[in-house]
């Protein structure tokens, strides 16, 4: 069994990956450390702070996967995964996420991306063409325990940012400081 855990930075795949590889024996692969710990990156994306692969590190992701059978998998990106049994996507309020990643002290622009990827549902979008059968949790106000219940027991959430009336002006802040990096 293959358990994917997937979801915008800062929504909790680590911690829930792990609580969940503890509590079934299962091992626990996370994408990002695989990629940075073989130095498969291309090359670093200074702007925003993240790594750049090419195709040819998607097979070397999967082989190492297909040598495990029983693994919590987590990553940023589900379409980096060829196969996987559950596929989980981890969502959490933008203005929630707002606030932790500015804790996390990263830069203006990667905060600002994330947060709009987040309100606009890319990663369950990308979840959704790539594997169809995709569990959304929204982790906003629930506890560890909770989340890997819900995981457990197929309880999954309609999440939609979009229908949330203040939403909007959180949007056109975050294209703001969009805008002002696209020229730089
Ligand atoms: N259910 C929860 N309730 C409250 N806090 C949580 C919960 N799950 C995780 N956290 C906290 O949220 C923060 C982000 O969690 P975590 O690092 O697991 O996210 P992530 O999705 O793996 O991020 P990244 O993509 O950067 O690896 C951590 O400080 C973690 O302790
Ligand atoms: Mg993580």
């Amino acid at each position: 069994m293959r358990i994917l855990i997937s979801g915008t930075p800062g929504v909790g795949k680590t911690e829930i990956s792990k609580i969940l590889s503890l509590k079934f024996n299962f091992l626990y692969f996370s994408v990002s450390k695989f990629i940075l710990e073989n130095k498969l990156y291309t090359s670093y994306d200074s702007k925003r702070e993240t790594y750049n692969i090419d195709d040819s590190v998607i097979q070397k992701i999967n082989d190492q996967i297909n040598k495990m059978d029983n693994v919590i998998i987590e990553t940023i990106y589900p379409s980096l995964v060829d196969n996987a049994d559950k596929i989980i996507v981890l969502r959490k309020n933008p203005f929630v996420l707002y606030k932790d990643l500015k804790d996390r002290n990263w830069g203006d622009l990667k905060i600002a991306e994330n947060v709009e990827a987040e309100i606009l549902g890319v990663i369950a979008q990308e979840a959704r063409e790539w594997f169809k059968n995709i569990c959304e949790i929204d982790v906003t106000n629930k506890s560890r325990e909770e989340v890997v219940k819900n995981i457990i027991d197929n309880r999954c959430d309609n999440v939609d940012w979009l229908s949330d009336d203040r939403i909007q002006d959180l949007l056109i802040e975050l294209d703001k400081i969009i805008s002002l990096y696209e020229n730089k």
